[in-house]
């Protein structure tokens, strides 16, 4: 019952995240008094920081602590002292696993306002959504190196695909799609990588046979990267393995004009864990502190978190709040031509909930 609570564990992180998750805040605040959301959200200084000052991302508990919640939502980690894979390992990857978040939600989408680096997309605009399996295929811990600082140093990466991984994940986009256009893409590669790719394909026809109202095409997604800049209009559904979907997803937002608007939802849709919900961007150390990053992929997220919270009223009036902002020139970040301050774009959104 989502008037029974709704919790979140608001995670800033480093960098532009600060900046990023008190935008969020801001916003969640007011519409929990317009709405009567029953937001209670408590917030977690996880982070790089942390990471330099008591040796860890987050405590030995993080994960039973964030378990209680019903959303996680993250600002951004990194910093240019702290290796990637730190806060990568240590803090998101474990939290996309623990919980099972095996969908990574990609929505991509033309704003009016926002200028495409592709020449004629007013005429053409985009409304697709990215469906990318998190937990499993070619991120895995399977491998290892060997030879070390020998002429024959060698080092082998496995990537792991299941049938579990890939039913789920199918089923979850091939449902989306049906909500949609009903026209789903699946990324493949069967030419080349010759065992996994064959059996992800088998798996996802097995799943759309279920699914006769959905009209399924496989491309190979070095030529679905093609028609991603060529034809990005076409797309409806795009459901693609672990490294495909992260490729193809950055590319889909680039063409959309900034990564600083692009959301992400970790999703769980069994609900038996916590989703987390966080922009695609960074923490952005070459902007963190001068009080210009753009808070709409954040804000977007919060879009993502609140109708994962089924609070849909709430998510459709923000949603239209940050267009209407994006509109406007006097309202936009510099990535997205224009001049305004964080700050500014944040009022500009807090005014158009009241
Ligand atoms: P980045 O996304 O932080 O920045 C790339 C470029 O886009 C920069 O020029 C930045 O100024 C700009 N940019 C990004 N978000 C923006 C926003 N909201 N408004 C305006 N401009 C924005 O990626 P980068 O530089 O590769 O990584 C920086 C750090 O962030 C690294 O430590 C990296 O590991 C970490 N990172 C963390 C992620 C996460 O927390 N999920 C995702 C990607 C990177
Ligand atoms: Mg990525």
């Amino acid at each position: 019952d989502p008037a029974a609570g709704r919790r979140i564990a608001l995670i800033p992180g480093d960098g532009i995240g600060i900046e990023v998750a008190d935008s969020a805040r801001q916003v969640l605040g007011r519409l929990d008094e317009r709405f009567g959301l029953g937001l209670d959200i408590d917030e977690y200084d996880w982070s790089c920081e942390r990471y330099l000052a008591e040796g860890a991302m987050m405590p030995d508990d993080g994960l039973a602590t964030l378990q209680e919640y019903d959303a996680v939502l993250l600002g951004a980690v990194g910093r240019p002292d702290v290796p990637d894979h730190v806060s990568l390992w240590g803090l998101l990857i474990p939290i996309r696993r623990a919980f099972q978040q095996f969908v990574n939600l990609r929505p991509v989408l033309s704003f009016e306002g926002v200028k495409s680096p592709l020449a004629d997309a007013e005429q053409r605009p985009i409304d697709l959504v990215i469906v990318r399996e998190n937990n499993e295929g070619e991120y895995s811990q399977i491998g290892g190196r060997f030879n070390r600082g020998l002429a024959d140093e060698t080092a082998v990466q496995e990537a792991v695909f299941t049938r579990r991984g890939i039913t789920r994940i199918a089923d979850y986009a091939l449902e989306l799609s049906a909500e949609r256009r009903r026209r789903l893409t699946s990324a493949t590669k069967s030419n080349g990588l010759v065992h996994s790719m064959p059996f992800w394909d088998e798996v996802v026809r097995e799943r759309a046979d279920q699914h006769p109202e959905v009209d399924l095409t496989e491309e190979h997604v070095d030529a679905l990267a093609a028609k991603l800049v060529l034809k990005p209009e076409s797309f409806d559904v795009i459901v693609a393995s672990n490294l495909f979907g992260d490729i193809l997803s950055d590319l889909a937002a680039g063409v959309t004009g900034s990564i600083g608007i692009a959301p992400s939802g970790n999703l769980d849709p069994t609900r038996q864990h916590p989703s987390m919900f966080e922009p695609v961007h960074g923490s952005a150390p070459d902007i963190a502190g001068k009080g210009i990053a753009n808070p709409v992929g954040m804000l977007w997220s919060t879009v993502l978190m609140l109708e994962h919270l089924q609070a849909d009223e709430a998510a459709a009036l923000l949603m239209s709040a940050i267009k209407d902002t994006l509109r406007r020139p006097e309202t936009r970040t510099a990535d997205v031509g224009g001049t305004a301050s964080t700050e500014q774009v944040t009022t500009a959104v807090l005014d158009r909930l009241a």
